[in-house]
């Protein structure tokens, strides 16, 4: 039964705008570009959409039909729909995610915070050496990078504690499409500078060679799981504030082809820019690409201070409903099954969260043992925490679900949610076979040859 702690949408333009609040963050501006550039340019693109359109979206649905089912979130989903089996334990991985990608999540969203200042106030320097030192140096400032995470993390709780509609829905009607107007006009900006095409070449030609590359495999799945939010129940709390007359599936659709264009919008931003810039390498960028690519971007703008400035604001905004969407999944799950407040689940979760937070927010040079980490192990702590949750987590979560799905629940009764109040679909009968077949198999057979060599 929905407590009166939960809450739901205003309309089903409202539940998009939140799960397109969800979706578009940080994984799309920051962490896709810095992905393409570590997985080798277009070969990675070309994994990463396969991996959105037939492995990820028939889950996407699959999660918001759970949610929207049992009106629970992700433990509970599974507890009602599987009693008396372990099946919650997806739901458990789940909230377990949500707290652990915060936790790595809200250190970057911290220094997207911090580039509103700096931008405005210039002073990061103007060739590429200087703009990436000033980077170093920065996050190499133990207090000031934990400070701006617990900063970070007190917005979005204060944000959760407004509830649902009011929270989320309004924060994102109102930024993202500015978000968007934004990016256009940089990507024009950036497509009209010297050594763009090099950029292009790199984005959009494959290099066949890597394409069964396992790193590059394993990275473009993790990184589609973590840029639609998917494999850790937040369509499932999400999908639970849905009224049963919106159409579920086409909303779902809509999200993913928005969440997609803006990740593939960020890449032609940065990689037109970046190969503009003399010694530019983009696999060496790091964690860093964005913020040392694009002031060299804006410094190529008339009134560029005041554009970066804004730009960082739009994107702080948006890594702002995505954190909110990571910290409900556990308030969600606390409201309903230890009957919390939402007041009492907010201020534990977030204590908690912080906690972990801060060797994270320390392991970019600030504590030497915390910042150097072997490549395998991705760099440092923060990098380690991006490869448990993004690349292993969600996937096996994701996986779960489709099985959950597929064969527990059974397609009849997740079609039947599907078109519900006749609802229009696609094909019921192609999201059947993905969800049964390709999107399970694909991640099996992805996680196999990443495991393989440890026993060959
Ligand atoms: N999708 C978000 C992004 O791309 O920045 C990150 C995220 C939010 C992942 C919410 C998972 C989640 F539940």
């Amino acid at each position: 039964m929905a407590s009166p702690e939960r809450g739901m949408w205003g309309s089903r333009m409202g539940f998009i705008f939140a799960a397109a609040g969800s979706a578009v963050g940080l994984g799309n501006i920051w962490g896709f570009p810095t992905q393409v550039g570590q997985g080798g340019g277009a070969v990675f693109v070309l994994v990463y959409l396969f991996c959105v359109f037939f492995v990820c979206a028939p889950i996407f649905i699959s999660e918001l039909i759970l949610g929207r089912r049992t009106q629970r979130g992700a433990v509970g989903a599974f507890a009602a729909l599987a009693p008396k089996t372990k099946w919650w334990m997806v739901g458990a991985l789940g909230v377990m995610c949500g707290v652990g990608i915060l936790s790595f999540y809200a250190v970057i969203a911290g220094w997207t915070v911090a580039y509103i200042y700096f931008t405005a106030v210039g002073g990061l320097g103007s060739s590429a050496d200087e703009v990436s030192a000033f980077f170093g140096t920065f996050t190499a400032s133990g207090p000031l990078t934990v400070g701006l995470t617990l900063g970070f993390l007190l917005v979005t709780a204060a944000c959760i504690l407004g509830g649902v509609r009011a929270g989320i829905e309004r924060v994102t009607k109102t930024l993202m499409p500015l978000l968007i107007v934004l990016l256009l006009i940089l990507a024009a900006r950036a497509l009209t500078l010297p050594g763009a095409a090099e950029g292009l070449k790199y984005y959009l030609r494959p290099d066949f060679s890597r394409i069964f590359d396992v790193n590059v495999l394993t990275a473009a799945l993790g990184q589609a799981f973590f840029s639609l939010s998917l494999g850790m129940g937040a369509l499932i709390v999400y999908g639970s504030y849905l009224n049963p007359k919106d159409n579920l599936g086409v909303a779902a659709l809509w999200v993913i082809l928005l969440d997609t264009a803006i990740a593939l919008l960020a890449g032609f931003i940065i990689f037109p820019t970046g190969f503009s810039i003399e010694g530019f390498d983009p696999s060496t960028g790091g964690p860093g690409l964005i913020f040392t690519v694009l002031p060299q971007l804006f410094a190529t703008l008339p009134g560029g201070a005041l554009f970066g400035s804004a730009f960082f604001v739009l994107l702080a905004m948006a890594a702002l409903t995505s954190t909110i969407s990571l910290l409900e999944v556990p308030v969600a799950h606390c409201i309903d099954e230890y009957e919390w407040t939402r007041k009492k689940a907010v201020v534990v979760l977030i204590g908690v969260t912080f906690t972990l937070s801060i060797p994270s927010a320390l392991g970019n040079g600030a504590v030497a043992s915390l910042s150097n980490f072997s490549a395998a192990l991705g760099g440092n702590f923060l990098g380690l925490m991006a490869i448990v949750w993004n690349n292993y987590a969600l996937p096996i979560g994701g996986f779960l679900i489709s099985i959950f799905v597929a064969y527990r629940f059974g397609l009849p009764k997740a079609i039947e949610e599907l078109t519900a109040e006749n609802a229009w679909f696609p094909s019921t009968g192609l999201w059947g076979f993905l969800i049964r077949t390709v999107s399970p198999a694909a991640i099996l057979l992805i996680f196999l040859s990443a495991i393989w060599p440890l026993f060959s």
